[in-house]
């Protein structure tokens, strides 16, 4: 197995369309990225394979989708106007900004190497600030939001009141956060503009521990079930000196990605800190009133919170690989769980005359409806197996002679290269069923 490196992934993204520098044509914006045609694909596919989980196979979560700007004074409550903050020097000589607790204080500059260069360290916010309205004034400072979590505990009355929701119960969101990230190096991993998965579990209190370690066994399974390497992922449990201002405990799940192990979620245990906190800083109660014990209290959180683009690079690390082939051959391979890969089946003409081409074309467009299709009828049949196993395609469908006589294609496995014969009539559900019992092997 070849060593994946963070630049052949960079370059594989740019080379096939996942990912590219947001307006790179202008010499590109550090921290921001673009989804390319396949990239836009496989984000979508987990964030639909995640809200799959949250709100279908659990049924006691429902969705939200809260607005990226809030009152002001939402971020006072939560905290993160007085608390999220890193501490960061700059270097008097190059102007570089860097974390203090990132590089070594007394050693020289990373940009220029100069000595004895850095500020004392302050505290920088990482919210973003920007005004609404015309005027623009303190009075109309606005923050694009850090985190999806306080959207959700700011409408948890109005989901209470509007659905039949009990507790305990979820709500989850996916959406974009801002943060002005300094050390944005590592590709998509740590970006300004990022889009995150947070599930808020509301229990009575009491109960949280209960749930903070039943959560933490359902999202590790649910990255098993991803089909990512069981031996790439780990638990980390917060130090002390770790831990986030509003947590009483804190777990996360780390993949080993191409740099090392680092956080890809956290699984945190937030009591009835934000909920209290919005109770005091709006006036209005957060309390639940329980209708079987008739006890009014303000529920505990346990909270998942995934990076939605971090889980893209995840994916893609995880998938990666350059199997080495009989003779000597080498092929690029994306080993992606079908669940995720950007395109599910492609057809391929073994020829292009005699009525082949044109018969494949008609079977890829009936295909469209149960899967997300490509046909690509150009170079050889090889060379097209070739570039469907780049991007992760894991079934190729191949029309030939022997399909006009009698309806059969052949199937080409991506992972296994096993080529089976199969029936059309019987295509979709061999597919189907091929995608339900997948399993990745662990090379
Ligand atoms: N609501 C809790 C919260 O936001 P967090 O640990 O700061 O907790 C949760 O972030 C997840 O969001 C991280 O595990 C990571 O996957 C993702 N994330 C955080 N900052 C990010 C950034 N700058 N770029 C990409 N993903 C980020």
């Amino acid at each position: 197995m070849a060593e994946v490196t963070m630049d052949k992934i960079v370059s594989l993204c740019k080379r096939r369309g996942f990912i590219f520098q947001s307006s790179e044509i202008y010499g590109g914006l550090n921290g921001a990225y673009d989804y390319g045609p396949l990239g836009v694909q496989l984000k979508n596919n987990i964030r639909d394979f995640w809200w799959k989980e949250m709100t279908q196979i659990h049924d006691d979560i429902v969705g939200l989708d809260a607005s990226i700007l809030m009152h002001p004074r939402v971020w006072e409550a939560s905290g993160h106007v007085s608390n999220f903050s890193d501490p960061m020097v700059d270097c008097k000589q190059c102007k570089s900004r860097f974390r203090a607790d990132q590089i070594d204080l007394k050693g020289a500059c990373p940009t220029c190497g100069t000595k004895d260069s850095f500020t004392e360290p302050r505290n920088f916010n990482l919210m973003f600030a920007t005004h609404i309205g015309a005027n623009a004034d303190a009075s109309s400072t606005i923050y694009l939001r850090p985190e999806t979590a306080q959207g959700i505990y700011v409408d948890f009355k109005n989901v209470v009141s509007s659905s039949r929701v009990k507790i305990p119960f979820g709500i989850a969101q996916v959406g974009k956060s801002f943060r002005n990230e300094i050390t944005t190096k590592n590709f998509i991993f740590r970006s300004c503009e990022f889009e995150q998965m947070e599930m808020q579990w509301f229990c009575k209190p009491g109960s949280d521990e209960h749930w903070f370690s039943y959560w933490r066994e359902q999202r590790m399974a649910f990255y098993h079930k991803m089909g990512i390497k069981p031996s790439s992922l780990r638990w980390h449990q917060h130090g002390p000196d770790e831990l986030a201002f509003y947590a009483k405990d804190a777990y996360d799940i780390q993949f080993l990605f191409p740099m090392g192990w680092q956080e890809l979620e956290g699984v945190h245990s937030r009591t009835d800190y934000d909920l209290t906190q919005h109770q005091t800083f709006s006036g209005k109660e957060m309390t639940y009133l329980d209708p079987e014990s008739n006890e009014r209290y303000i529920p505990y959180v346990v909270e998942t919170s995934a990076g939605l683009t971090r889980n893209v690079l995840m994916a893609l690390s995880d998938a990666y690989d350059e199997e080495e082939l009989e003779g000597g051959d080498v092929r690029t391979v994306l080993h992606f769980h079908p669940h995720l890969a950007p395109v599910t089946v492609a057809v391929l003409p073994l020829v292009k005359k005699d009525g082949i081409a044109e018969f494949a074309s008609k079977l890829e467009r009936e295909l469209r409806d149960d899967f997300s299709t490509f046909y690509d009828v150009s170079g050889a049949i090889g060379r097209r197996y070739r570039r469907m196993d780049e991007i992760g395609t894991p079934y190729c469908v191949t029309v030939d002679y022997q399909t006009l006589e009698d309806q059969t294609v052949t199937l080409r496995l991506r992972d296994s290269m096993e080529q089976v014969r199969v029936a059309i009539s019987d295509l979709v559900a061999t597919i189907k069923q091929a995608t339900k019992e997948y399993k990745r092997v662990e090379r």
